[in-house]
């Protein structure tokens, strides 16, 4: 095993992914290829399920934040398991309507829902809008009325928690795009218009935290300030919260350096800090909903790309350039992430060769990895990028009019393309 159970290396001294050889993986689909692990994804779901029922309570479940990657078949997975779903735009609500997801099992999020997006919302029936903002509400209560629905809506609460993670992913603190500050005295209110409004009923309370988060403190703290916030409310205005979403974040694992993590421990200490804080603030405990994304794809998905060019600069250091770079992965270029990166033709030899892996963009900028160490690679041996399965296709985009790969599911010893590769005439279907 190499860092998940998803990856391995056989006789052939090839890497495998869920069981699969990498390198004949790579033959049959072209690179670069997103792979990801299904069996895995579902083990994951069912272990969030599992564990929020145990520990959260019957009614609480996972609702998988689909920004992390998000296509037509992998809704129809979420749906399979039994999970709800996050959504951040129209886009991703169409995407779990074409699979057949269904609509009452969404949370419709997003700090600038335009007027046509809260229609679409409506029009398509997501379970609940997590309202981000006054100006929203109020948006909102019109169109409802306007069409004559009655939405169940949570408001979004920040905290004001630093999750002590990546300042760009850290969307908890008070100075923050998203929802209305505790401390500053506007979540409050926020509360007070939302029921006030005739068309919208409350059903609760959002906040998320942050993402890439290994510790459960900052969650535990998140719930202390959203509990005591509605034991004020309560005390307030008589009103109790139905729900409690806590957002996503828990941490994964992306390479040696980084804790292995025990989700379900980490959802059995939650749970038991959520009873007692209920306990303490005398407020009866809400269903209590989590947006994973990144902890139930993120390991069971790996990248492959062709080695091209091998460069040494003598007294600086070494390029191996692949077949794709920031255009399927702008995670480096983006937040300098880190990856474990692997010659997949060779993964048994020792991993001695210093150096950079660069992208095929015409930008400098464009790396997936520095200062790393894999077996020697030369023209044409794979290259493996592991733990690719969150934000990397979410975040894909055609700059230097480079395709998207294709994403392919391994499952059960078979391999299945769930997203066919883009062609140039894809890339040029919408020009006029
Ligand atoms: N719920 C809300 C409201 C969120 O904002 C997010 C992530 C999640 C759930 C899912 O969080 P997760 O469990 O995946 O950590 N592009 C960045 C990550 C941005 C996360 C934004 N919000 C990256 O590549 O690291």
């Amino acid at each position: 095993m190499i860092l998940h159970p998803t990856y391995d290396i056989n006789e052939a001294g090839h890497l495998t992914v869920a069981g699969l050889d990498a390198v004949e993986l790579a033959r049959e689909f072209g690179t670069p290829v997103y792979l990801l692990d299904t069996d895995a994804v579902r083990a994951q779901c069912r272990l969030y399920r599992e564990a929020f029922r145990e520990y959260f309570g019957e009614s609480s479940l996972p609702a998988f934040a689909g920004k992390a990657l998000c296509y037509k078949g992998l809704y129809s997975l979420v749906a399979e398991e039994g999970l709800l779903a996050d959504c951040v735009s129209p886009g991703e609500i169409f995407t779990a309507k074409s699979a057949g997801f269904p609509m009452e099992r969404i949370f419709f999020h997003g700090n600038n829902k335009t007027d046509d997006d809260l229609r679409f919302a409506l029009e398509s029936g997501v379970g609940h809008i997590v309202v981000d903002g006054e100006d929203e509400l109020f948006a909102l209560d019109r169109i409802a009325g306007e069409m004559g629905k009655n939405p169940r809506i949570l408001l979004r609460i920040t905290p004001g928690i630093d999750p002590h993670t990546h300042r760009k992913i850290s969307t908890g603190n008070v100075d923050s795009k998203f929802g209305m500050a505790i401390a500053t005295g506007q979540a409050h209110a926020f509360v007070k218009e939302a029921l006030g409004c005739a068309s919208l009923t409350l059903d609760g309370f959002h906040c998320h935290v942050g993402s890439q988060i290994f510790d459960t403190e900052p969650f535990e703290d998140a719930c202390d300030i959203m509990l005591s916030f509605m034991a004020q409310i309560r005390a307030d205005t008589g009103y109790e919260a139905e729900i409690l979403n806590l957002g996503g974040g828990f941490g994964v694992r992306y390479t040696e350096e980084d804790p292995a993590v025990d989700y379900r421990d980490n959802i059995r200490r939650l749970g038991s800090e959520i009873d007692r804080m209920c306990a303490m603030h005398g407020v009866r405990k809400p269903t209590v909903i989590m947006e994973p994304g990144r902890s139930i794809v993120a390991a069971a998905g790996c990248t492959l790309y062709t080695c091209g060019t091998v460069k040494s600069i003598p007294g600086f250091r070494s390029y191996v350039s692949i077949d794709g770079g920031m255009p399927d992965n702008p995670r480096y270029t983006l937040y300098q992430s880190r990856y474990t990166v692997l010659n997949a033709s060779h993964a048994a030899d020792p991993a001695d060769f210093v150096c950079t892996v660069a992208g095929r963009c015409c930008e400098s900028g464009d790396l997936i990895a520095e200062g790393i160490s894999l077996a020697k690679p030369s023209r044409g041996d794979v290259i493996a990028v592991l733990v690719t399965g969150a934000y990397n296709y979410s975040m894909a985009s055609h700059y230097n009019r480079i395709p998207k790969p294709p994403v392919v599911e391994l499952s059960g010893g078979k391999a299945r393309v769930a997203v066919r590769r883009e062609t140039y005439a894809d890339l040029c279907a919408m020009d006029q």
